[in-house]
């Protein structure tokens, strides 16, 4: 869980960042442990060693992180703030299986005589096997005595479920389970979190949320960009791989678990591969798979860099699944995602069964209630339900109780980055996925990407709701999609729409 301003330190330990000279190094880690290191989260002690095979030098690198951090937070740190915190930063140049190399990063580490090490891999996913290969060559994947010794591999995990079986193979030669963390940072979302705290520690919600009263949930991830960039690597991936795979079926599987016995790693994850083995998408022939076409103003994917011209890739989908277990059998669960919409949205909602009679003449048809779990952007959570309008006589208005974190609490919530390498550097493993957990949501997808590969998708223009069939998806179930409320825009809206 996120560390509340109370919560202890964690030990000092080495931070070895391979591919400390990449784009996630610069955009994710290096701002996330400035803000640490800027809150006295990050002990005194702990040192961060760049690896990278760049043919740079210490003095180098902190440049260019610092030029990186003033981008993102569109000012220079002052020399005053950034001395101390460049201070904690080394380099060590070498590639991702060079036994030399991965030699003198023992010698750095040796010389830094911190017995706690992690190791976090910012490289192409291709390097991850040969990390921990090399780690494992040269004795640094073993603890040093009276410390411990981590490795946190970030995604994607794996291209299919062979890949990602083989890898898990690889890191666990190297590796035990326990010293494995795989990086999903949706779970280390204030709102994914806090979707656990309001099931598990309220005695409203727990008691509706089954069948019985939930009619049907949608999880909604709508962005605003297109492939920024990341041309080549979205063409192998796609909408499945980049975010069903991991984030979706991850939001899915918080809302639908049985409540664990202990917030505990295990016993968390235990829950969420019971219910990711009890998942399946019904009818993979029904999903909807789109792709953005130039449009207001933005390109067409096909239009950019490191994308075929002709390429079938989706960067929309729409997919129904469902559980079978005795909580959810019958209810489905929708799920669409897509780049180049309107707007940047992350939302669960859980849609309610309307009540079996209603003793009122009503002029409209009664609207379910909704609970919804802003997961981006403004995190928060919203009920909407049905009111009486003031006045004489019984006439229903739609309301919404809404929470937001805007001043509720002493901080605003951290960025998903500063909870996990916090997690990380005290060993919490309850927002990483273990290997059985990646493997099942391999095993959920693989007939949606075989789907995907089947034929054209649906085009839709750039800057829109996505395409319409999948409207024609959702209806054919007798429902409407919930229309997201997106940044900059998020007010009470309880309307029916598309992305
Ligand atoms: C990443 C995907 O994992 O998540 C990106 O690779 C996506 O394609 C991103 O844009 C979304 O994350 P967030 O935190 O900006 O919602």
């Amino acid at each position: 869980m996120s560390r509340n301003p109370s919560a202890p330190r964690p030990e000092p330990c080495a931070f070895v960042i391979f591919g400390a000279t990449g784009d996630l190094a610069a955009r994710k880690l290096i701002p996330a442990l400035w803000t640490l290191h800027r809150e006295g989260a990050l002990h005194p002690r702990t040192q961060v060693i760049g690896y990278a095979r760049s043919e740079i030098d210490e003095t180098t690198l902190r440049r260019n992180l610092r030029t990186a951090l003033a981008e993102q937070a569109g000012a220079e740190p002052s020399d005053e703030a950034w001395e101390p915190f460049a201070a904690r930063i080394r380099y060590v140049r070498g590639g991702y299986d060079d036994v030399g190399g991965f030699g003198r990063l023992g010698e750095a580490l040796d010389a830094l005589e911190l017995p706690r090490r992690l190791f976090y891999t910012a490289t192409p996913p291709n390097a991850y096997a040969g990390i921990a290969d090399a780690l494992h060559a040269t004795g640094l994947n073993r603890a040093p005595d009276g410390g411990w010794t981590r490795l946190v591999v970030e995604k994607p995990f794996g291209h299919d479920l062979d890949s990602a079986r083989a890898l898990n193979r690889r890191l666990r030669e190297a590796f035990d389970e326990d010293q494995i963390l795989r990086i999903d940072h949706y779970l280390a979302k204030e709102t994914a979190q806090n979707l656990a705290v309001l099931r598990f520690a309220n005695a409203l919600f727990e008691p509706m949320w089954s069948r019985r009263t939930v009619d049907h949930v949608q999880i909604t991830m709508t962005e605003p960009m297109g492939v920024e960039g990341r041309g080549s690597f979205y063409e192998e991936a796609g909408v499945i791989r980049d975010v069903f795979q991991n984030h979706l079926l991850q939001l899915l599987a918080l809302v639908a678990m049985e409540p664990p016995a202990r917030w505990r790693a295990d016993d968390v994850r235990d829950e969420k591969v019971k219910v990711l083995n009890a998942l399946s998408c019904p009818d993979p022939e029904a999903s909807v798979f789109g792709q953005y076409a130039r449009g207001g103003g933005h390109a067409g994917y096909r239009e950019e860099e490191g994308v075929d011209p002709d390429s079938n890739q989706a960067t929309y989908a729409a997919v129904r699944f469902e559980i079978r277990n005795g909580r959810w059998s019958g209810v489905p669960f929708f799920v669409r995602s897509g780049k180049r919409l309107r707007g940047k949205a992350s939302e669960i909602v859980l849609v309610f069964s309307t009540p079996a009679h209603v003793p009122f003449d009503l002029q409209e048809p009664l609207a379910a209630d909704r609970l919804v779990l802003r997961v981006a952007p403004d995190e928060g959570i919203r009920i909407d339900l049905n009111a009486k309008r003031p006045g004489t006589g019984i006439r229903l208005g739609r309301v919404g109780l809404d929470f937001t974190y805007d001043g509720r609490f002493d901080r605003p919530p951290p960025d998903a980055y500063e909870t996990l390498l916090q997690d990380a550097m005290h060993g919490d493993a309850t927002l990483f996925m273990r290997a059985d957990e990646v493997e099942a949501q391999w095993r959920l997808v693989e007939p949606l990407l075989a789907r995907g590969d089947a034929g054209p998708p649906h085009l839709y223009p750039a800057g829109g709701d996505g395409p319409a069939a999948a409207d024609a998806l959702i209806g054919a179930h007798g429902r409407a999609w919930h229309a997201p409320s997106l940044e900059g825009e998020r007010g009470d809206r309880d309307g029916e729409g598309r992305a």
